[in-house]
């Protein structure tokens, strides 16, 4: 946890940047509650947010940045509420598509695209064509995803290809399952951040969060600003992964 201290840019060592930062942005409904506003306009402000982070880790240097943005069990919330956040996805994808272009961010997207509407699927499939020979960071949108989806699918393909005898059971590794993963080409979330509170994954990057280090705020996403995404870099900066190992062997690999 950590509050509104001045800005960790400085403080930071950009030797020891996560290569892949996951955003679970949770919190839009409180903020617009909290000011008599319906639900939308808290994911409205939440855009601008996702707009402030996106610029933010480019300038940091962050290589890979995935957004939890619509999870399958979103689908079941109101109707009105989902068409909105569909909106809202298709303009935001209108409307940055020449900034990623300009700051050369490629743009990616995971889950089950197939149950988006047709014109953010459209628009979706344009920008991630347009930026795909983009180098300076990889900006992942999770939509319509879940991470338990996503293993099944997985283990669906690894069967298919034991079945074409492509491939033989005692060949599955944590390596190659991965490689089947919507992630595959993306390597594992150093550092997830969730805002507004709640300690839970929610169903977000289940097996790629093995090891990945976590930084919860109390702060909502929409008050989630480039200050407070730094100082949770500086707070993973500050913790020892051991990835099972000891203090002491982790001192003589790095010696
Ligand atoms: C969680 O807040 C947030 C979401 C379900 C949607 C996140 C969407 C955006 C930030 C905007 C669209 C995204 C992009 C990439 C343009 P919540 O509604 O669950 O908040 P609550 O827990 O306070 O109700």
């Amino acid at each position: 946890m950590f509050g509104k201290e001045p800005t960790g840019k400085n403080l930071l060592d950009p030797r020891r940047l996560p290569a892949h930062v996951a955003i679970i942005m949770d919190g839009n409904g409180r903020w617009a509650k909290r000011r008599l506003m319906p639900r939308i306009m808290g994911h409205r402000q939440g855009v601008k947010t996702v707009k402030e982070i996106v610029t933010a880790a480019r300038e940091l240097g962050i290589s890979y940045l995935t957004l939890y943005a619509f999870s399958t069990e979103n689908w079941n919330r109101p109707r009105q509420e989902v068409e909105s956040l569909m909106d809202l996805l298709h303009q935001y994808l209108l409307q940055e598509a020449a900034e990623l272009l300009g700051k050369r961010i490629r743009l990616n997207a995971i889950g089950e695209l197939h149950r988006l509407p047709d014109r953010v699927r459209r628009c979706l499939k344009k920008v991630m064509q347009d930026t795909a020979g983009n180098d300076e960071m990889v900006l992942t949108l999770a939509l319509s995803y879940g991470g338990r989806q996503e293993i099944i699918d997985a283990a669906r393909r690894f069967a298919s290809l034991c079945v074409q005898g492509e491939a033989r059971p005692e060949d599955l590794d944590i390596s190659l399952f991965s490689s089947l993963l919507w992630t595959g080409e993306m390597p594992d979330p150093d550092l997830i951040i969730r805002t507004s509170g709640e300690k839970r994954l929610s169903n977000f990057l289940v097996f790629q969060a093995a090891y990945s280090e976590l930084v919860i705020t109390d702060t909502l996403w929409p008050d989630f600003h480039r200050n407070e995404f730094e100082q949770a870099l500086l707070e993973y900066q500050s913790r020892e992964r051991r990835f099972g190992m000891t203090s002491e062997q982790l001192l003589c690999e790095n010696a």
